[in-house]
């Protein structure tokens, strides 16, 4: 009988703490500011260009007058500088949506 006044006072304890975590918390997360524009084959371009940094370093380019030879190098660089596992395939997709997109 002793015993049972003790646990009875933990049980209500762990309710009411319980209670207290369980009481609704609204979050509002930030817009979605770092991902790619939507464009012609965006998903390769989400897949091979995700893995290392944000759509930040597409985006933030500066204008510039050959797209396609700029984004061409771009490409080049993150394969053969940065070591992209890009399949040969995909870099005139990528490109193509990069001078078309940004
Ligand atoms: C293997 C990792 C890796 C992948 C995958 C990758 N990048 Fe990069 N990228 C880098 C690194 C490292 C830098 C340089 C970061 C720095 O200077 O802070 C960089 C920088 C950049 C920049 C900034 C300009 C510059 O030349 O430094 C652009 C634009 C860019 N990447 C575009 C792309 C695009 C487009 C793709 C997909 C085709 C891609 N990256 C995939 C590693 C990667």
């Amino acid at each position: 009988m002793q015993r049972t006044v003790p646990l009875a006072v933990t049980f209500v304890l762990a309710a009411l703490a319980g209670s207290a975590l369980a009481a609704p918390v609204n979050y509002k997360t930030p817009d979605e500011v770092a991902a790619f524009k939507p464009g012609p084959n965006l998903e390769v371009v989400q897949g091979n260009c995700s893995a290392c940094h944000s759509s930040d370093y597409v985006a933030t380019q500066p204008p510039m007058k050959d797209k396609k030879g700029f984004w061409q190098a771009e490409v080049t660089k993150m394969i053969k500088v940065y070591g992209a596992p890009i399949d040969d395939a995909d870099v005139g997709k990528i490109v193509d949506y990069l001078a078309a997109t940004y």
